[in-house]
């Protein structure tokens, strides 16, 4: 049985992230720790892998229906990648002070923005609506392992048949796990992240670093990611 004491600490991992950022602008270069400049670079990034690996080389492919963009902060991805793809996107972002910038942002798509979920993903809950994919980017450091997994099972149930999770993050160069107290987040080690996986009942179809971006910051991978069970 989890102890009163973890319970605490959970809750307090979760409330200082929170309130980190609380104060953060609601800006490209706020999403991006100050690195607003490689945004460019990432979208063109995803991009590439969303289409080389996902969309046009599978053989079976996820349909263009519903995206969803998990920790979507500003709606940075959403814009600038997903609605170039989907027909429709659902965002799920704790801060209100990003989603309302978020919502001005995409007026002009309001249409094919179905939902802005205002909730952690350590509570989110995947409603009838399934997805084509579902992509989470720098945002599954403010999990907890154990609510991590829990998570990515949702994903899965939540997944349309063909489905795809995209998960693109820093991964530590080390094997060690780096924890981040500032803005109460964690780092890990590329064996972690598999072992995450495993637990979750996933399978990577695919993985690719992200080139190009300055050095000094944490190499980022990106994981195409099915069911096991599911086809591949
Ligand atoms: C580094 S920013 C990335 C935003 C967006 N994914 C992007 O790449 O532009 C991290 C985002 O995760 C959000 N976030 C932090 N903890 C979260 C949680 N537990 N659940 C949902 N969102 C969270 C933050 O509010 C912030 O918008």
């Amino acid at each position: 049985m989890e102890k009163e004491e973890d319970k605490v600490k959970e809750q307090e991992f979760y409330t200082e992230a929170a309130k980190y950022w609380e104060r953060v602008p609601p800006t490209v270069d706020g999403m991006l720790g100050g690195f607003g400049f490689i945004s460019q670079i990432d979208i063109k990034g995803s991009t590439q892998f969303l289409r080389k690996f996902i969309l046009f080389q599978l053989k079976d492919p996820p349909s263009r229906t519903f995206a969803l963009d998990c920790g979507a902060g500003i709606g940075r991805i959403t814009k600038n990648l997903l609605l170039n793809y989907f027909k429709h996107v659902d965002l799920v972002e704790q801060n209100l002070k990003f989603l309302e910038v978020a919502r001005t942002c995409l007026k002009s798509y309001s249409t094919r923005i179905c939902n802005y979920y205002p909730i952690g993903l350590q509570n989110f809950c995947f409603a009838t609506k399934k997805y084509d994919v579902v992509w989470c980017q720098w945002v599954l450091g403010h999990l907890k392992h154990d609510d991590l997994i829990e998570f990515l099972k949702k994903c899965s149930i939540g997944l349309k048949s063909n489905g795809v999770i995209v998960i693109k993050e820093n991964v530590t160069s080390s094997e060690n796990l780096e924890i981040d107290t500032q803005d109460s987040s964690v780092t890990r080690p590329l064996s972690e992240i598999f072992r995450i996986f495993q637990e979750s009942n996933l399978i990577c179809i695919k993985e690719q670093q992200q080139h190009k971006f300055p050095r000094g910051l944490y190499p980022v991978y990106m994981f195409a990611l099915r069911s096991i069970g599911d086809k591949l």
